[in-house]
């Protein structure tokens, strides 16, 4: 089944009618209720002013704690996010099983066991093409789920024919789990993202046989944290080794991701540039 997003029919004909180029809009991890609400209270003015068809946000620490709960996934899609993916934060919420089975929008890994509640893959429609948008952990000093590598050949026989580009939000620890996986894709998908560490790295490119790709595409989080916390309590937890209470920085917020423009043709990236706001 495919989805249609968050345009309306006149948007759609007004896509169809202009453009032979589709523009995808990434933003990097939410962090927290704070920068939920500060990317929502922006998003879609910034998606009018630049153009954009298809936006994909990573909301796995969006809600007030962690995680993504109702609260948050509800703030995000009425902002304008066309899809939301996740990572190993997934399930922190108590609620996120029932979320998980009623937004098919909204991507849990792909590589989790088949019985976990949601789905890694979902075809949308965006400026009149169809995108399978997916979403994979890495296992690289992480959890032990299935090899990322087994999992995506496995998803890309199944929808095969079914789709005109595809687009992963891979979110990994390990650069290299991220490098190989992405070389191992190259060509066969439209744009590879990293996520998860939380901050962009500067390595955005298109990759020898097509496919875009950045490592990390950075956090929508506060300024001068560590990783969305304020220091102090990874400072503590650091020098002491005892359990800290992780306390979310108030600090200005920082939305951090990247444009993608695809020659609707040739199906192809022609180029991806990092964008904060
Ligand atoms: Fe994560």
């Amino acid at each position: 089944m495919i989805h249609y997003i968050n345009t309306n029919e006149k948007q759609r004909k007004d896509l169809r009618g202009k453009k032979n180029m589709m523009k995808i809009l990434v933003l990097g991890d939410i962090s927290r209720s704070l920068s939920c609400k500060y990317v929502s209270e922006r998003l879609w003015k910034y998606r009018k002013d630049n153009g954009i068809d298809l936006v994909i946000v990573n909301g796995e620490n969006s809600a007030e704690q962690n995680g993504i709960d109702r609260a948050s996934a509800d703030m995000l899609f009425s902002a304008g996010a066309d899809v939301i993916t996740t990572g190993n934060h997934a399930f922190k919420r108590y609620e996120a099983k029932t979320l998980f089975e009623e937004e098919k929008m909204l991507l849990r890994p792909a590589n989790f066991p088949g019985m976990v509640p949601g789905e890694g893959t979902v075809l949308v429609n965006a400026a009149g093409m169809t995108v399978l948008v997916l979403n994979l952990l890495g296992v690289v000093m992480m959890e032990p789920l299935e090899n990322p590598f087994f999992t995506i050949e496995k998803i890309l026989t199944k929808y095969k024919g079914e789709y005109d580009i595809a687009v992963l939000d891979f979110h990994a620890e390990a650069t290299s789990e991220k490098q190989a996986l992405a070389h191992y894709l190259d060509g066969r998908i439209t744009l590879f993202f990293g996520t998860h560490t939380h901050v962009a790295t500067a390595d955005e490119c298109i990759l020898p046989k097509g496919t875009a790709y950045i490592t990390d595409i950075g956090m929508c989080g506060p300024d001068f944290s560590v990783l969305g916390i304020k220091p102090e309590c990874i400072i503590e937890k650091m020098t002491t080794g005892l359990p800290v209470k992780f306390i979310p920085s108030t600090n200005k917020v920082t939305a951090h991701g990247i444009i993608v423009e695809v020659d609707k043709k040739t199906k192809k990236a022609t180029s991806i540039k990092r964008i904060t706001f």
